[in-house]
């Protein structure tokens, strides 16, 4: 090729260049940055967790950290995403799972005593902490992390109620700032493939 059709060719190429990014630009919207809307989960929290030591985001920066909204009366849901959650820590192994702690939050705090919490976590997983708190404490979480839950009645249920609650599991980094999220739908096996490519 003739070095003038070149120096054309890269002219045209800076000129479509510069087009496009002044598209970019100018798109509605697009000077709010990628990730403005994970930005708005996750925040500060006191809590109690399930050996009673009062604790808040700041005891579990520098790690990841792994959250779970659920109850330990939940006859489902709550058990089986533990599961996916602890076959998810064993697989990714003991070096990696140090850089993470996996949090339960109560969304039931009138029933999830301390003692409650402490016997259910165990079942499923050594490093699982079980948070409890006020109905406010709670709420306050709920609110910044944007689950739903909702106490319904229910007349099979221990105590005439359950909880109606979402199901997402928030990985946050080690500032505590979200990163993404697993669905109930998530295989342990997928979860641990989010996990370690949130370590690299
Ligand atoms: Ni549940």
């Amino acid at each position: 090729m003739p070095k003038k059709v070149i120096i054309i060719l890269i002219g045209l190429l800076l000129v479509l260049g510069i087009a496009i990014s002044a598209l970019v630009q100018t798109r509605p919207g697009s000077n709010v940055p990628a990730q403005s809307g994970s930005a708005l989960i996750g925040g500060a929290f006191e809590l109690t967790d399930h050996t009673g030591k009062q604790v808040s985001d700041k005891d579990y920066l520098g790690k990841l950290m792994l959250v779970y909204f659920g109850f330990t009366y939940c006859p489902d849901i709550c058990p089986t995403e533990l599961q996916h959650i602890a076959g998810a820590l064993d697989i990714i192994g003991d070096k990696r799972r140090k850089q993470i702690t996996p949090l339960f939050v109560t969304i039931d705090p009138e029933r999830d005593t301390r003692e409650l919490m402490a016997s259910y976590v165990e079942n499923f997983h050594p490093d699982l902490v079980g948070l409890i708190g006020t109905t406010e404490q709670i709420k306050k979480m709920g609110k910044n992390y944007r689950v739903y839950f909702k106490k319904v009645v229910d007349k099979d249920s221990p105590d005439g109620y359950t909880m109606d609650h979402s199901a997402l599991v928030f990985l946050m980094d080690k500032k505590g700032r979200y990163i993404r999220h697993f669905s109930y739908s998530t295989t342990p096996q997928k979860m641990a493939e989010g996990l370690i490519k949130a370590m690299n």
